[in-house]
């Protein structure tokens, strides 16, 4: 077959791609990796409209974002990423946004962990972390087919919250601690619930997830949006960036992982070396 010079040109921009990648990611990965970094993919309507696009295919293009910025990571040996995929409060939006995010949800969480696709070649578990009661049903035999699917992966952790709430985990914690304790509440008339207790029962530490060590999101806005905010009060390094989450790339990640290595060597981050 003989291909066209625009064809040869396209060959071989996307060779040179692959290879400033590999060889940024085999760099970075030379220095202090962080454990366990957090997304709040924000900005995806935003771009959809500056893009002329469906709010549909801004979300669907986050998550071709998040599938290439997954693989970085996990390239990397990043032990694990937690994305906020779906606020409780996202129920209030438009309902046809809301059936379209699910549809997404559901189709693309089925599609990475197919034999062959991402969570398989990484041999990533995944978890869906929230009020899962709160979804569809397909959507929860989706989420539970997928943990069950790839509960022996023990090489890297995806934590999908959906729907969530930092402050409704925290709660959840709470209840779940009352429940245990209740016998030895009824004999001595009180209770201990401590700092730890409530930070083992967090559903994002429990199965399995270090600490929070870098908190990104995207469209430059300045929020925390109730995600993980018991987990990133101690020594989470926090980026704020400004693009909209549908574009983000290697490019914007570069700079916070070398932030993040620059802290870890100056004593300022935490001990990440296993
Ligand atoms: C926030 O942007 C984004 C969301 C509410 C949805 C994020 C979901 C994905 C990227 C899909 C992830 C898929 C899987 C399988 C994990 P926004 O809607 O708030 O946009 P705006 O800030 O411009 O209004
Ligand atoms: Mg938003």
């Amino acid at each position: 077959m003989v291909a066209y010079p625009s064809e040869l040109y396209g060959i071989l921009c996307s060779w040179i791609y692959d290879h400033a990648t590999r060889l940024t990611l085999d760099v970075l990965s030379a220095g202090p990796v962080p454990k366990h970094i957090g997304f709040v993919m924000d900005g995806n309507r935003r771009y959809a409209r500056h893009e002329g696009k469906a709010i549909k295919e801004g979300h669907a293009d986050g998550f071709t974002s998040l599938q290439r910025i997954l693989e970085c990571l996990l390239k990397m040996h990043v032990k694990c990423v937690t994305v906020y995929a779906f606020a409780i409060e996202n129920f209030n939006r438009p309902p046809e946004e809301v059936e379209a995010l699910m549809a997404l949800l559901r189709d693309k969480l089925q599609e990475i962990s197919q034999k062959g696709q991402l969570l398989d070649q990484y041999g990533v578990r995944l978890n869906v972390i929230g009020e899962r009661s709160m979804l569809p049903k397909d959507v929860q035999e989706i989420a539970q087919a997928v943990e069950d699917m790839t509960a022996n992966n023990d090489r890297a952790i995806l934590n999908v919250c959906m729907p969530y709430a930092s402050r409704n985990e925290m709660a959840s914690a709470v209840r779940v601690l009352i429940d245990q304790e209740k016998t030895f509440v009824l004999k001595h008339r009180s209770i201990e619930i401590g700092e730890n207790d409530i930070d083992q029962h967090l559903e994002t530490n429990f199965r399995g997830s270090p600490p929070l060590d870098i908190l990104i999101r995207t469209s430059g806005v300045h929020r925390l949006s109730d995600f993980m905010l018991w987990q990133c009060c101690d020594s989470t390094q926090i980026h704020y960036t400004p693009g909209y989450w549908p574009e983000f790339g290697l490019r914007d990640l570069v700079p916070i992982l070398l932030d993040y290595q620059l802290k870890y060597w100056n004593g300022q981050a935490r001990l990440v070396l296993s």
